[in-house]
């Protein structure tokens, strides 16, 4: 191993990338929740998610410090359930006070299990079953954001003869672009989400028209990993001009630290004063009564966890690939959106090798980080990649036959598993026959 290129004294300050409860030890190894990474991939085994539990607290609180401190009265948070859909996670933000936003079936049954009360949750989606809208009507879901026409339709069937009444939002697309990448920006007008600008008026009448359904407002959702505030405001106004309305819906999108060199992403707190000032200029701000919902999912939770693998092989050709025993099924990011994140050896942070950080699927694109600094990394180095909290878990997946990792709570130095690693049986618990 070269050491020529190694950094010169390892960092004992992590990036902003890491949780808020994480620090380097005077051992000079990573903590996280007051517990040593390298124990706990031991003891844990790994891949596995490591997740700060005050930094969720942390992010949570500045939600709803940042909605009291605007003065407005009725600001509502809904975690994102789709960014990290794990009961604990879920249970924890409805601790806090939060609502949640679900995206079918399984993430109300998950939002239920932990604990939310139905009149807490709102149910999203674009192409939702007559099952799913069956089944939000008899939870007593709070709000249900209407995508499309079909979905009229089918809430007319299913009401009709019903003495029930579903509160509802209206999806638009209020055809505003942020600085995204293209699979992750929704606002525009060619999207698959929600009612066209021109539609709008057309589904808020046809839904005046059906007895059970009862339109409280709007909604709309312009992207995610959105690290400028602009678009936010375009949005309220384009929203604001299609009438007065009880509630607002401003969808989530807040974007996150993955790395060191990207663009410092706004603070909750600027992100909230932006969303508040911008409602008031049409009408929706403190004072007004109406009801601002926010539903931010990756900003809540990205940056508390940490996920640790283990380093299986070293190779040298092209490039020097350092290859651990996890990857695209448990991040598959990198793959999708070509998304960066950096990546330390857990007791030798920083470092100036240069490699790629492999993962052990079976294709060459599965790379974790392209452009990897590590410090010398040897088979057995447990390594850390921060940032992975949201959209990593949901995403994850069994390909080549990986059970999934955990998920474990650490805080004040104590660690619980939160979701146990799935065993070889459970890949095969499913057959049938
Ligand atoms: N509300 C709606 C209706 C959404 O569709 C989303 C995300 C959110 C809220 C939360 O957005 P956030 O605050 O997390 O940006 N898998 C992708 C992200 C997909 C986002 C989908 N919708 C990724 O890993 O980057």
């Amino acid at each position: 191993m070269s050491t020529e290129t190694r950094a010169p004294s390892a960092p004992t300050v992590l990036s902003g990338a890491f949780p808020q409860d994480s620090r380097v030890s005077p051992r000079g190894r990573l903590e996280v929740g007051g517990c040593d990474a390298i124990e706990l991939a031991r003891e844990h085994g790994t891949p596995v998610y490591v997740v700060a539990e005050h930094d969720l607290r942390t992010r949570a609180r500045a939600f709803v410090r940042a909605g009291v401190r605007s003065g407005h009265e009725n600001f509502q948070v809904a975690f994102a359930a789709k960014a990290f859909p794990c009961t604990a996670v879920l249970r924890l933000f409805a601790e806090q006070g939060l609502s949640c936003d679900v995206a079918s079936g399984g993430e109300l049954h998950m939002a239920l299990r932990a604990g939310l009360a139905p009149e807490r949750i709102l149910l999203h989606g674009n192409a939702k079953t007559e099952a799913e809208l069956r089944m939000a009507l008899e939870q007593g879901v709070g709000l249900v954001v209407i995508d499309n026409f079909a979905e009229i339709d089918r809430w007319e069937r299913l009401l009709a003869g019903a003495d029930r009444v579903q509160d509802v939002l209206i999806r638009v697309t209020p055809d505003v672009r942020g600085d995204t990448h293209d699979h992750i920006s929704t606002g525009q007008a060619d999207s698959k989400f929600g009612f066209a600008m021109a539609e709008a008026p057309e589904a808020i009448a046809r839904i005046g028209q059906i007895a059970g359904l009862h339109l409280l407002g709007l909604h709309a959702h312009i992207g995610s990993q959105l690290l400028k505030l602009d678009p936010f405001r375009r949005e309220i106004a384009q929203l604001a001009g299609l009438g007065d309305f009880p509630v607002w819906d401003l969808g989530g999108g807040l974007g996150v630290r993955y790395t060191a060199d990207q663009p410092e992403p706004p603070s909750i707190d600027a992100y909230v004063d932006t969303l508040i000032a911008g409602a008031a200029e049409h009408g929706m701000g403190p004072g007004s009564g109406r009801r601002l919902l926010v539903e931010p999912g990756r900003v809540l939770c990205a940056n508390a966890c940490v996920t640790l693998y283990t380093v299986q092989s070293l190779k040298r050709n092209v490039s020097h690939w350092v290859a651990v025993d996890g990857g695209m099924s448990d991040n598959l990011r990198p793959m999708l959106y070509g998304a960066r994140y950096e990546a330390h050896v857990a007791d030798r942070l920083g470092g100036a090798d240069r490699c790629v950080l492999a993962g052990m699927h079976c294709e060459s694109g599965d790379v974790i980080v392209r452009e990897a600094l590590l410090d010398d990394p040897r088979p057995g180095d447990v390594i850390a990649v921060p940032a992975t909290g949201a959209y990593g878990y949901a995403m994850a997946s069994n390909y080549n036959g990986v059970p999934r990792p955990p998920v474990v709570f650490c805080g004040d130095g104590s660690a619980r598993v939160v979701v146990r690693r799935e065993t070889f049986e459970d890949l095969t618990a499913r057959d049938a026959g």
